[in-house]
């Protein structure tokens, strides 16, 4: 049985405070579009040391099949936030990191839905 405990310290669940899905489903982009914009995600987070840190800007990232929506894609979503990306190709993955990531102003202009979680307890009780 593997150290689930020691794979999650080591991919820093638990510290990070946003948590960033990127569909790279082909019902929404082509597969050429959507591994560029992952591929250019995990670039950026990098670079910006935003990705397997700790302080409050630690963010932890996740590419999917399907968000679901299909269209206009690829379709990013950043929690806990909830705000909804659509057309998040490679091009705009600089400017979504900077903006959103570290100064914490979403590219209003990219957004097409917004649905913010609750700020729960650890045991899933609200705040
Ligand atoms: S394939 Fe991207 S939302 Fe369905």
């Amino acid at each position: 049985m593997p150290d689930l405990a020691e794979i999650a310290a080591k991919l820093k669940i638990g510290a990070f405070h946003r948590h960033v899905f990127l569909c790279i489903g082909e019902a929404c982009c082509t597969a050429a579009e959507g591994q560029a914009a992952w591929e250019a995600l995990k670039d950026e987070l990098k670079a910006r040391n935003l990705s397997l840190t700790d302080g409050p800007l630690a963010c932890y990232r996740t590419k999917v099949g399907c968000l679901r929506v299909c269209a206009g894609g690829p379709i990013l979503v950043v929690y806990p936030e909830g705000t909804w990306y659509a057309g998040m190709t490679a091009a705009r993955i600089p400017r979504f990191v900077q903006e959103h990531l570290v100064d914490g102003r979403p590219v209003e202009e990219w957004v097409f839905a917004r649905n913010p979680l609750p700020n729960n307890q650890p045991d899933g009780r609200p705040a």
